[in-house]
């Protein structure tokens, strides 16, 4: 058993503690904002993931999980130390360091010798350093410790089973030893460890995001050839995953990557790299598909109904991927926005998104079912594809519309099964 300290309850911070709390350690959440404590205290999540909350009453019960505002109380016990807030897009579009800076003054006026300080929060290149050095002023020379940065690779939705079955720990450190002793924390996870040097791990991090979103965006231009040629994206996706050296992830089309990692992670490297005086041709190419995979999207709704103003649209799915309330950088925004401006009237429905998306679109209808989206519109947009959106009642959806126009912007449904019910269907890249 460890004595671990988690500072920042994020999705990450949140996640990392109550699953290394589960694994038998003593955890201490630092949560300086005191609405957030006091809802975690409580035993409630402050965040929608599948499973979190469960885990987090039950190791709270136990009495291996506590949250505090004090790093009087987490600090000096603590043998690990992770860093979990928040890193977001700053006003120039690399990312703002104020939390992580303040973090480490915190940290340092409390730290006890022999401690590791392991950095989680996604961090541009040379954070480490700096983080080293703010502890090492606030601590004061007698204090020894370690930095290892150790990049996060959890999925919003299934944060959980990432975080029990990662693929690979990443570990970077200018000290091996310490490296090691984090790794020896992860090791009853059973996945293959990579220790390296803190900058080369700090990249990891931005270089596997920003690959992960290059594919999206890979795909989302095949798709936009495959419309113009009469191919389908589905299939030439299933077709290119079957090579191993391909892999069949990540290559699903559709309205492009949004929620509070890829945009963000994306654009900080962009400019990491321009402010290292390297010219990113690909990330810029990247970006710039993924917003128009939203505008593409738009311009569909206008081939097929003409005139937007005074159309009422009809929008499945708020939160920017399945499983989540997350409503960051969310496809839906901008998509609703545009049609709003066109002057269409929209109604919307998400299982659990709405009360966020509320603050966000405030001229929305909201609705209490997937079917109320559907009553009297010109057409039902289906956006991000939750599981309950799989087997909907179609003529009774039918029905209920204006006109039975469905554009699928995650190709959920089959286009042919969709046309022979009576619908106008487009989906994504298939060959309308
Ligand atoms: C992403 C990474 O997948 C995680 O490994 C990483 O830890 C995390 O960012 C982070 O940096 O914290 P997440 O943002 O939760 O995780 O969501 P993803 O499942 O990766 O999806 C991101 C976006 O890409 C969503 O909008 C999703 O709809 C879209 N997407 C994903 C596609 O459009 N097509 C695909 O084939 C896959």
């Amino acid at each position: 058993m460890k004595n671990i300290c988690v500072v920042g309850t994020g999705y990450v911070g949140l996640t990392t503690g109550v699953c290394f709390a589960d694994l038998g350690h003593s955890v201490t959440c630092i949560e300086i904002d005191l609405h957030k404590l006091e809802l975690l205290r409580s035993g409630k999540s402050p965040i929608f993931e599948p499973g979190l909350e469960e885990l987090q009453e039950r190791n709270m019960r136990a009495g291996r999980l506590r949250f505090t505002d004090d790093y009087a109380v987490g600090i000096p016990d603590a043998e690990f130390i992770f860093i979990t807030v928040g890193t977001p897009m700053g006003e120039d579009g690399s990312a703002d360091l104020t939390y992580v800076k303040a973090a480490a003054r915190s940290i340092g006026q409390y730290l006890r010798s022999g401690s590791i300080i392991i950095d989680k929060s996604t961090v541009p290149v040379g954070t480490g350093d700096m983080v080293e050095n703010i502890i090492a002023e606030y601590a004061g020379p007698d204090v020894k410790f370690d930095v290892v940065s150790n990049p996060e690779f959890l999925r919003e939705g299934s944060a959980l089973s990432d975080f029990f079955k990662p693929d690979r720990i990443v570990l970077g450190a200018k000290n091996r030893e310490a490296a090691q002793r984090v790794a020896a924390l992860h090791e009853t996870l059973g996945a293959p460890i990579i220790i390296t040097d803190l900058r080369t791990a700090e990249m990891i991090k931005y270089a596997s995001n920003a690959f992960l979103a290059t594919r999206i965006s890979f795909i989302n231009e095949i798709a936009q050839i495959c419309e113009r040629l009469g191919a389908d994206v589905r299939e030439v996706a299933r077709g290119m995953g079957a090579d191993k050296r391909i892999g069949p992830h990540f290559l699903e089309a559709g309205v492009g990557y949004g929620g509070s990692c890829f945009p963000k992670d994306v654009l900080a490297l962009y400019h990491m790299a321009a402010s290292a005086g390297c010219h990113p041709q690909l990330l810029q190419a990247v970006m710039d598909i993924n917003s128009d995979a939203r505008k593409r999207f738009v311009k569909k709704v206008e081939t097929v109904l003409g005139d937007l103003e005074g159309r009422v649209i009809g929008v499945l799915g708020l939160s920017f991927k399945p499983n989540t309330d997350d409503m960051r950088e969310a496809p839906s925004v901008d998509i609703i926005n545009s049609l709003l401006k066109k002057g269409a009237r929209v109604k919307a429905y998400d299982p659990v998104a709405m009360a966020r998306a509320e603050e966000l679109l405030p001229t929305v209808t909201f609705t209490a079912t997937a079917y109320d989206v559907a009553k009297d519109a010109d057409a039902l947009l289906l956006v991000t594809e939750w599981n309950e959106f799989k087997q909907l009642d179609w003529q009774r959806i039918k029905r209920y519309m204006r006109q039975p126009v469905v554009i699928d912007g995650r190709n959920l449904y089959d286009p042919r099964e969709m046309r022979n019910l009576g619908f106008i269907y487009w989906g994504v890249g298939r060959g309308e």
